[in-house]
């Protein structure tokens, strides 16, 4: 209940206004957010890879109807690809991307844009040794990104993409993606789905999840398996170990300020784990779906506003 009124507000326009202009929110905002400008996103960068993290940035953004705001979007994450590289950061990184903010959502041409403008950082990531990995948004775009998908690998075999076990299609979509070459990030899903389209427990979605993830790993592809529960996680591992899997042919990730310290211990371990780090003004929507997936941050998010106000 709690979740589906986070998530609904995440649409909001109303809230949106109301929860941005209170001064404190940023501080709490902070949290799950690099900061605002392409150094913030390099210094955290340089940070996580001190600490033998790798990372994938997103520079946040979502449901854009404006096409000048799409060209900026790509403009931002080539800036930020250049600001990486010219630190020496950039090999071996990796940009997420919503290809509703390059442009899906245009009322005329908006799959044909996203497209192009997927095409142009592909080109920046791989001029800079980076790759790309396309996130998923709500199930009414999935096909919409898996068709881009597709197009975009005939040029960059190594573009991603994300799959949501919460989805019932996903365990066919993962027979689909798993051949040589393929990188899929396995996550369980953070928006509002109906029955129709998507388990509703809990339970339901963590087997899913499993069944997703042995798909993966028996495949030929590049598992990413992203999420931050224990259980996955130790099921994970016993799932590498099954399949054969070597330290270098899948990855663990995790989102910005979630787990740290467990991220570190993966990493101690010599496996790779990953950070999402997501930068940039546009934080509404990723913020709340944070909020949504955890009651607990939600008291800490009202905690701060109260201590600050
Ligand atoms: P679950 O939600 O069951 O949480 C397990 C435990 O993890 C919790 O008990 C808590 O300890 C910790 N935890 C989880 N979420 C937390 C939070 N917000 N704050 C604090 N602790 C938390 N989704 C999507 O729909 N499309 C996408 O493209 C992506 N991309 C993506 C990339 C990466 C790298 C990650 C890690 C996740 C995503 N997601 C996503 C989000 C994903 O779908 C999911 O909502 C979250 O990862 C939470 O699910 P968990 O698997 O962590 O388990």
């Amino acid at each position: 209940m709690l979740r589906a009124s986070l998530l609904a507000a995440a649409r909001s326009t109303r809230m949106r206004s109301l929860i941005e202009t209170v001064p404190a929110t940023r501080a709490v905002v902070g949290r799950f957010v690099a900061g605002s400008a392409t150094e913030d996103a390099v210094r955290a960068v340089r940070e996580l890879t001190e600490a033998g993290l790798r990372i994938s940035l997103d520079h946040l953004g979502e449901d854009t109807t404006d096409a000048r705001q799409a060209d900026v979007t790509v403009q931002a994450y080539q800036a930020m690809l250049a600001a990486l590289a010219a630190e020496g950061l950039a090999s071996g990184a990796d940009v997420s991307v919503k290809l509703s903010a390059v442009g899906r959502s245009l009322p005329v041409d908006g799959e044909k844009i996203a497209l192009e403008n997927a095409r142009k950082i592909c080109v920046s990531a791989a001029a800079m040794g980076a790759t790309v990995t396309l996130d998923m948004e709500d199930h009414t775009t999935t096909d919409s990104t898996l068709g881009i998908l597709r197009q975009l690998r005939v040029d960059f075999p190594w573009v991603g993409a994300v799959l949501q076990a919460y989805l019932r299609r996903t365990e066919q979509d993962c027979r689909d993606l798993s051949g040589a070459g393929s990188r899929v990030r396995l996550c369980k899903g953070a928006y509002s789905e109906p029955e129709s389209v998507a388990y509703q427990e809990k339970s339901e979605v963590d087997r899913s999840y499993v069944r997703c993830l042995r798909i993966l790993l028996e495949g030929n592809g590049y598992p990413m398996i992203a999420s931050h529960d224990p259980r996955i996680i130790a099921i994970a591992e016993e799932l590498i170990a099954e399949t054969g899997r070597t330290a270098d042919d899948h990855e663990f990730q995790m989102l910005y300020g979630i787990r740290p310290e467990e991220q570190r211990r993966i990493a101690a371990e010599s496996r790779t784990m990953r950070v999402y780090v997501p930068y940039g003004d546009e934080w509404y929507g990723y913020f709340m779906r944070r909020l949504a997936e955890r009651p607990a941050n939600l008291t800490f998010f009202l905690r701060g506003l109260a201590s600050k106000s």
